[in-house]
């Protein structure tokens, strides 16, 4: 939990001396930087940054009081300074714990600079609202996660299931990652109490930008969707479109990120009939017939599907047990899909095309740590993209390369 600044420093440090590499940037070493006193009581999550599109990213935070919150950026060292706030109904983010705002404009190709600022609101009466002290500001730095190389590379943590150690295991082989972080579902357990998802889901996905400079790409797994939280989890984190699910073009790759929601039927007696994932995936899948009838997917030059639950493993073997998956696994069998890359199976995998799903897909472990022998341990997939050749390669946590695969794009 990221409620003061020696936490804050405390966990950088252990990442730190975990990994000798840690946050290494063209030479320079990078650390999270480090807040001030004032921040330190202000933020009681520190920003994480969201890619949304070709030239937007998402950022949000949260106060340990009630305050305003605005972000100011800049790709030039402040010479051009862009203010960013949330609120586009016309009232503007105050009075509030959960902070966000979109970037509009951004330049994926160079390093983003930028600062979330709060103020404490004193009182909020009708006709009389009063600030308590100063505004507080944390600086931080989102690199280019275009490079000039060209070259895209991107990683896959999943399952992780509250089990923070898992972090400190792989972060550190995030340093030569450039364009971002997917966080492929089931973060959580479950979504109970603010303190503990903060401290599970918002702390790490700060780790990932303040530590290592950059975006996350947040997909939703089943346990993300229960807990009496659940709903308000779209109020801390920035979405497309405001949907779980969304596609982006990076470098004429297209990334579409799928939600499979939860892994029962609505009918199942402890959802109390609250649920009704039949009549959402249905509208996803609309969604996803129309992505893959756009030019945008039909002309990239690779086209990349993240979901948690993933298509059928192989012939006679695992596959999704819910009708309403049905549809949707039908959509990518005739796509030309690339790669899928997927969870929840606790059990790390390369499963190469078969006529069930034409298309290779690559699953990633489990939440434990202990025996890296195990497939339903922890790991870190690793993707990149250098001109025609996509590299897939999932680490243990001993950082072994147990699946190490190439296709042709
Ligand atoms: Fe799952």
């Amino acid at each position: 939990m990221m409620t003061n600044r020696r936490e804050f420093l405390r966990l950088s440090a252990v990442a730190a001396a975990a990994a000798p590499a840690l946050g290494v940037r063209g030479g320079a070493v990078s650390a999270a930087p480090e807040p001030s006193a004032a921040a330190s009581v202000m933020f009681s999550a520190f920003p994480h940054v969201q890619l949304l599109g070709g030239d937007s990213v998402g950022i949000a935070w949260v106060t340990a009081v009630r305050a305003t919150g605005r972000v100011t950026w800049s790709q030039d060292g402040w010479a051009t300074e862009h203010v960013a706030v949330h609120g586009e109904d016309g009232l503007l983010d105050a009075n509030s714990f959960n902070h966000k705002a979109v970037l509009r404009g951004v330049d994926l190709r160079k390093p983003l600079q930028y600062r979330v600022h709060s103020r404490r609101i004193g009182k909020f009466d009708v006709y009389g609202i009063g600030y308590a002290g100063d505004e507080v500001s944390y600086e931080s730095v989102m690199d280019a996660p275009l490079p000039d190389d060209g070259v895209l590379s991107w990683a896959m943590l999943n399952d992780i299931h509250d089990n923070l150690k898992v972090y400190d295991c792989f972060l550190s082989h995030l340093a030569d990652v450039r364009t971002m972080c997917i966080f492929n579902g089931d973060v959580m357990e479950d979504l109970t109490y603010e303190e503990k998802f903060k401290r599970d889901f918002l702390h790490p996905f700060a780790r990932v930008s303040q530590e290592y400079r950059l975006p996350v790409w947040f997909v939703r797994g089943n346990h993300d969707t229960r807990g009496s939280l659940a709903r308000q989890l779209r109020d801390y984190v920035v979405l497309q479109n405001n949907h779980y699910y969304g596609a982006v073009t990076l470098e004429g790759v297209r990334f579409v990120f799928v939600d499979t929601g939860e892994d029962k039927v609505d009918c199942t007696p402890v959802y109390q009939g609250v649920n009704d994932f039949d009549g959402y995936i249905a509208r996803e899948t609309e969604w996803v017939k129309r992505e893959v009838a756009s030019r945008e997917w039909k002309t990239a030059r690779a086209r990349i599907v993240v979901q948690h639950i993933p298509a059928p493993l192989c012939k006679d073997g695992w596959e999704p047990k819910l009708k309403r998956l049905d549809a949707l696994n039908e959509v990518w069998k005739t796509a030309n899909v690339t790669l899928m890359m997927g969870a929840h199976l606790h059990w790390w995998c390369w499963s190469d095309p078969w006529e069930g799903r034409p298309y290779p897909l690559v699953v990633g472990g489990g939440p434990y740590l202990g025996n890296p022998a195990k497939h339903n341990n922890a790991t870190l997939t690793k993707c990149r993209l250098e001109g025609r050749r996509l590299s897939a390669k999932v680490l243990d946590q001993t950082g072994k390369t147990v699946v190490d695969k190439e296709i042709r794009v």
